[in-house]
């Protein structure tokens, strides 16, 4: 599985031949601006929640690759359905098994509102895997006891991708904490540096995990790592 940041919460992610795109920020965040939009190949849309900062390019992507699937909850699938775009609905503790893998929608404690008010139903995070590795997408989310709930109910997880920027999600040192309910020591952080409140110093995170045995991971925007 390849898995290349796109900035703030979004991943392009290259799954058993797919090309499935995160939580697409791109237009709108200034670090991004090396990013082609244009470019992405995207099979799939998964967007955690209605939030601007998570589904800002949907349609201009969704637009370049007219047979992309948006997965979702019901409420985010249905409203970009009304804007013509196709999509698989999904609510928490559901899951389904796609052509690159299987996507269980789970718990996250934030909120959910789309971007012209609608009701954009609860927010989640996804637990994506396949004969080979498992990832989780936690989205935007406090540190929640749900997590516990993940290795009993999902495979071993390869790579956990949290929420590290605090003040509108977990903070890292949280984080790291989520990183043991999970059970996974790898982790990829996100929303973060984006904006001045999610600001953070990356030394004393990957520090903070170091000191806890786990591994933080920061690629650069547009940076790909495999797993
Ligand atoms: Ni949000
Ligand atoms: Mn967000």
């Amino acid at each position: 599985m390849k898995i290349t940041y796109l900035g703030h919460s979004a991943l392009h992610l290259e799954i058993k031949g797919k090309h499935v795109v995160v939580d697409p920020f791109i237009s709108g965040n200034t670090q991004a601006s090396h990013i082609d939009i244009n470019a992405l190949k995207a099979d799939y849309i998964l967007l955690t929640h209605g939030h601007q900062d998570h589904v800002l390019d949907v349609e201009q992507i969704a637009g370049n690759n007219p047979d992309t699937i948006i997965i979702s909850n019901f409420e985010i699938v249905e409203w970009f359905g009304k804007k013509g775009l196709n999509g698989h609905p999904l609510n928490h503790g559901g899951k389904k098994t796609f052509d690159f893998g299987t996507v269980k929608y789970v718990n996250a404690i934030h909120s959910s509102v789309l971007p012209d008010g609608s009701y954009g139903g609860n927010p989640g995070g996804f637990v994506i895997w396949n004969e080979d590795k498992c990832i989780y997408i936690a989205g935007d989310t406090a540190l929640t006891l749900d997590m516990q709930l993940i290795p009993d109910t999902c495979p071993a997880l390869d790579l956990a991708i949290l929420p590290i920027g605090d003040n509108f999600t977990m903070g890292y040192e949280d984080a790291a904490l989520a990183a043991d309910f999970v059970q996974c020591k790898k982790v990829l952080g996100c929303h973060y540096d984006t904006f001045p409140p999610i600001a953070i110093d990356q030394a004393a995170a990957k520090q903070h995990f170091e000191a806890k045995g786990k591994e933080l991971l920061l690629p650069g925007i547009g940076e790909t790592i495999s797993i």
